[in-house]
């Protein structure tokens, strides 16, 4: 980025140094990763250490030290998807786009990771692109998949309520197989009956008992 660039963005920030998680996020938004020329001359304009730059940097994972692709393609490895084939829809794509997850393609248009759970399983498997939801992935779907995010150029975002009409709807089918496949709720389990447990005495009461004075026995022989 430009000398004039990151002034720009320091000035913003009235050069303050705790406003630096900001200013990270402001780089990272305008080059898709974190330049270290870039977070040299920050450390350097800002008065702090380089490696705490780099501490934060490294830190977060919305920042990146390597360049990303225009398009962020997550897939989620969570236990749901994974189960339903997450791993061979994440086969499929690296072999698709020609790289492994966690890195980017020549031409930086996708960047490719997995990510553990996105909160929607009922979708799974799950992967997003540019936040956009692509629920029941299968092999077959992939390439159409990339086919769209491509032809639509910026990848667009869903918005959120078409996502979570998605999730209602995957929701209500399987209530609707569970009723017609008469799954029964599970019965609840037999109480078992309730066995009187002896009641222990105090150890105070046992103390007192046997502290209690025992009566005198009459004498025994007396004068006739
Ligand atoms: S496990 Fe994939 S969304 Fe939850």
């Amino acid at each position: 980025m430009e000398k004039e660039e990151l002034d720009k963005i320091l000035n913003r920030y009235a050069r303050n140094p705790s406003q630096i998680i900001a200013i990270l996020h402001e780089i990272q938004d305008a080059e898709r990763y974190l330049p270290e020329p870039d977070l040299r001359y920050v450390a350097n304009e800002l008065k702090i250490p380089v490696s705490q730059i780099f501490h934060i940097a490294t830190f977060y994972k919305a920042y990146s030290l390597k360049p990303k692709g225009k398009h962020i393609c997550n897939v989620c490895m969570g236990t749901a998807c994974h189960v339903r084939g997450a791993p061979l829809v994440l086969e499929e794509l690296e072999r698709k786009l020609g790289i492994k997850a966690g890195d980017t393609t020549e031409d930086r248009e996708f960047s490719l990771s997995t990510v553990n759970c996105l909160g929607a399983c009922a979708l799974g498997p799950l992967v997003t692109i540019d936040g956009e939801y692509f629920g029941n992935m299968n092999t077959a779907k992939v390439e159409k998949m990339l086919e769209q995010v491509k032809a639509k150029g910026n990848g667009g975002e869903k918005p959120k309520e078409e996502t979570e009409e998605a999730i209602a709807e995957v929701s209500s089918e399987k209530a609707e197989e569970k009723k017609h496949t008469g799954e029964k709720k599970a019965e609840p389990a037999e109480e078992k009956p309730k066995t009187k447990t002896p009641v222990r005495k105090k150890a105070s009461d046992q103390k007192k008992k046997t502290s209690e004075p025992k009566p005198r026995a009459g004498k025994k022989g007396g004068k006739k």
